[in-house]
């Protein structure tokens, strides 16, 4: 057995060029904790700009590669080679690059959704436990401290029995055709090959449906869907109502749209129970509300000492200090590189049933793009998730 040690985890990304989104925000929340030192990369298509952001980040020149099949070996080998490759690229090069690492036995942190569909979803879950390697998909909402005081309250049984879920994602940045000026992230979204034709479920719906999961701990046993396209001439879907029957027969409702004028971000949940009610908001996300069956309200605030452990352990600054979506990708990453050391080290892993979300989670969500996918194009007839048929065979 190795003795533990404190050395940081070693992280490479692929993705994160200039001007990407989500990259940089990787980036950020893997240094807030200091649990990673970001040591290779390649930073965009063009190498050009991908060795002058490693020279900018700090990357050595030598582990800023020209492709990833060069990364992958060439880490793999290397003495104190990657622990963790973070995947940050447009959704339709997912597969090949995280395919590459975990066949090397490097964990991989994977953007959503995960692949383009799911024989390639449960194909990288496979490769990930064939190779010993984590594969994380990064629905960060999960990693709010008010989501798994969320979590927690509904696995206590504070709400009692749940009775009906509602979750939306619809936010309003693609309310026009913002893919004709040439905005970078707009084009591909829009782009079926890209993103699919049912881009926004797989973009916006698969974080709505993961917090619906992780909250209640109910998964999908069948889905009614429809899908609109509100801006003329555009060639994805950017609009989904999604009617579901959860686990028991719960029923919810899920909302995804990236064309919801003048919404911002967008993404609320609310849960009832038969003895009462929660509501937790992305652009609130200090807050909870707790609502009795005779209506009485209770806000629970980030960084209350009251708060389950789940919660309570969430805090960098304490009450009163806001904290957020960076905060929130950093507890995923605190979360993870938990279980990363005790793999490196052989020490033991942390026993916590609310963490980050994994392959398999990835899996459903695509599993669930399909579905409302076939659903939309039979009249939004009901249809079973392939994640409740697998289930079911079991
Ligand atoms: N978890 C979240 O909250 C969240 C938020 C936004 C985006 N995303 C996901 O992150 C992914 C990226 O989205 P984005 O909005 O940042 O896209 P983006 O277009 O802003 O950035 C993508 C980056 O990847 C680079 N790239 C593309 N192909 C590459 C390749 N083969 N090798 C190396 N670099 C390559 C591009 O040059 C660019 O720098 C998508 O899958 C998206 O769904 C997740």
């Amino acid at each position: 057995m190795s003795a533990p040690n404190s050395r940081q985890l070693v992280a490479g990304m692929v993705g994160g060029g200039p001007g990407a989104d989500i990259g940089k925000t990787h980036r950020y929340a893997m240094r807030l904790d200091g649990h990673y030192d970001l040591q290779a990369g390649i930073f965009g298509r063009d190498p050009r700009t991908s060795s002058d952001i490693a020279a900018h980040l700090g990357v050595p020149g030598e582990r800023n590669y020209g492709s990833v099949e060069q990364m992958a070996a060439a880490e793999a080998q290397r003495e104190g080679g990657v622990d963790l490759v973070v995947v940050a690229t447009p959704n339709d090069s997912h597969f090949e690059i995280a395919r590459a690492f975990l066949e090397k036995g490097i964990s991989v942190v994977c953007e959503k959704p995960l692949t383009q569909d799911s024989a390639t979803a449960a194909e990288l879950v496979r490769i990930a436990e064939e190779n010993d390697a984590i594969l994380a998909v990064p629905h960060c909402y999960s990693a709010y401290a008010m989501v798994r005081q969320a979590a927690r309250m509904v696995r206590n049984g504070e709400l009692g029995a749940i009775r009906f879920v509602d979750v939306e994602h619809a936010s309003g940045w693609a309310a026009t055709p913002l893919e004709d000026t040439g905005h970078k992230q707009a084009k591909w979204r829009t782009n079926p090959d890209i993103a699919g034709f049912p881009s926004v479920v797989g973009d916006l719906g698969t974080h709505a449906f993961h917090l619906l999961r992780y909250i209640t701990g109910l998964e999908a046993q069948r889905l009614s869907g429809r899908l609109q396209a509100f801006v003329p001439g555009r060639r994805v879907f950017d609009n989904a109502t999604v009617e579901l029957e959860l686990t028991g027969n719960v029923p919810a409702r899920l909302w995804a749209s990236m064309a919801a004028t003048g919404h911002n971000h967008g993404l609320r949940i609310r849960i009832f129970g038969e003895k009462g009610s929660l509501e937790w908001q992305h652009e609130d996300p200090h807050h909870l509300t707790v609502q009795d069956l005779a209506g009485a309200t209770t806000i629970l605030t980030h960084g209350l000492g009251t708060l389950h452990d789940d919660a309570s352990r969430l805090t960098r600054v304490g009450l009163g200090h806001p904290e957020g979506f960076l905060e929130a990708f950093a507890n995923f990453y605190s979360d993870l590189a938990e279980v990363l050391r005790a793999r490196r080290d052989s020490s033991p892993l942390p026993e916590r049933d609310l963490s980050f979300p994994t392959g398999i989670d990835g899996l459903i969500g695509v599993q669930f793009v399909e579905a409302v996918a076939a659903s939309h194009h039979d009249d939004s007839a009901w249809k079973v998730p392939a994640s409740a048929l697998q289930k079911a065979a079991v």
